[in-house]
């Protein structure tokens, strides 16, 4: 598969820049998050794994300090020209403003980027579809930048001026997750990370005769205008009224028992439910860890089945199109655990299926959705890949 990309990003290059003089070309992954949503803002776990569906990037050096990015996803944009010393957003430049934003943090950590580059970016992962085609491209963007420059800097403080790039220059409040699995991800193993130190595990993901398979909505939501700030700063009101008679640092850090007996402290009821969910979600993770682990792939999709159910009723993310999504797919046969995945408010679901039901599932799912939203459903058999790469 990432041969096909490679070639597809190619020729872009070579069709809007007439030339393959110089050119290297780098691959990033996108994401699925497995259990442990809008926890990782709170001090909590997440299980994440990256994809073998990703972002591609052909790109070589120019001598002066121009960037010229042009995107196969996105070619009615035409060849977009901006330039390295930019520090601020601009919103007609498109998807532009990813990559730009990864450069600013870089420049701004003191990394030399003495030079400009001519890029062609491809991806196969569906955008807006909450498996994290802005994390892709901006840890890709880095990747390469590293790459070429030679930059003394790990992927994992690639992957935190990622997280830098969204919060500042694009102005999403996100945790670190996405942008963590993107860099770190491992072939294979989901990653157990502890977002409150970046203390991390890589698990196996063995699921003996199961896939897991993305359901994407269709219902296109960028996290901008979502409510994805609203929902941090419910958070962040809860844990102000913790604190008011316990010192902590993060909702993370509470266990069930405790949340309930601190409850009554949260004055508002909605950043009350907010609350819940991130301490039972964390806490959900931290078990389905051990269920993986233990071989006990039923106690893992029980927990991922709580964790939609909890994003629906407590933190209120899902959405007829996920819910829809979700619903069908419980219904059917050999489907052992299926919930949303990312931010929410539209973006794609995650399940767990039998090998032998995967053509049953996707038709049912597909014409039940349809029925209900008058949405085309697409669906994705992913595989579990490694983080950024030169190919
Ligand atoms: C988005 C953000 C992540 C995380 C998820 C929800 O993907 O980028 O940091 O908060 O939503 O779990």
């Amino acid at each position: 598969m990432q041969i096909d990309g490679k070639d597809i990003v190619l020729d872009a290059f070579k069709e809007v820049y007439k030339t393959l003089d110089n050119v290297r070309v780098f691959f990033a992954p996108g994401r699925v998050n497995l259990i442990g949503e809008h926890t990782d803002y709170n001090g909590g776990h997440v299980f994440p794994c990256a994809l073998t569906i990703g972002t591609y990037a052909a790109v070589r050096l120019r001598d002066d300090d121009v960037c010229r990015f042009y995107s196969k996803n996105f070619p009615d944009a035409g060849i977009i020209e901006r330039n390295t010393n930019e520090t601020v957003k601009d919103e007609s430049k498109s998807f532009t403003n990813y990559p730009l934003g990864m450069v600013a943090a870089l420049k701004e950590k003191g990394f030399e980027i003495r030079r400009g580059f001519d890029v062609a970016y491809y991806g196969n992962i569906p955008n807006s579809s909450g498996l994290s085609s802005s994390a892709s491209i901006e840890v890709l963007t880095g990747f390469f930048l590293k790459e070429l420059f030679g930059l003394n800097i790990s992927n994992l403080d690639i992957a935190l001026l990622g997280q830098k790039c969204e919060n500042e220059f694009i102005g999403v409040n996100c945790g670190i997750m996405d942008q963590f699995i993107i860099a770190m991800g491992k072939k294979d193993n989901a990653t157990f990370l502890d977002t409150a130190t970046l203390e991390y595990l890589y698990v196996p993901v063995k699921l003996d005769g199961y896939k897991i398979v993305i359901a994407c909505s269709n219902k296109k939501r960028g996290l901008k205008d979502s409510k994805y700030n609203e929902r941090r700063q419910e958070c962040d009101t809860a844990l102000a009224d913790i604190k008011t008679v316990k010192s902590i640092n993060t909702l993370g850090e509470l266990t069930e028992e405790e949340f309930e007996s601190l409850k009554s402290n949260i004055i508002d009821e909605t950043c009350r439910k907010r609350a819940k969910h991130a301490v039972y979600e964390n806490q959900r993770t931290i078990k389905a860890v051990t269920k993986l682990q233990e071989g006990d792939i039923e106690g893992f999709g029980q927990l991922m089945n709580e964790s939609h159910d909890s994003l629906r009723d407590d933190y209120e993310v899902t959405g007829i199109e996920l819910d829809t999504l979700v619903n069908a797919a419980r219904k059917c046969q050999g489907v052992i655990g299926s919930r949303m995945t990312g931010a929410g408010f539209g973006g794609c679901t995650v399940s767990i299926v039998l090998d032998d039901c995967i053509d049953s599932f996707i038709d049912y799912v597909g014409k039940e959705y349809k029925e209900i939203t008058q949405l085309d459903a697409d669906f994705y058999v992913v595989e579990i890949g490694d983080g950024p790469l030169e190919i």
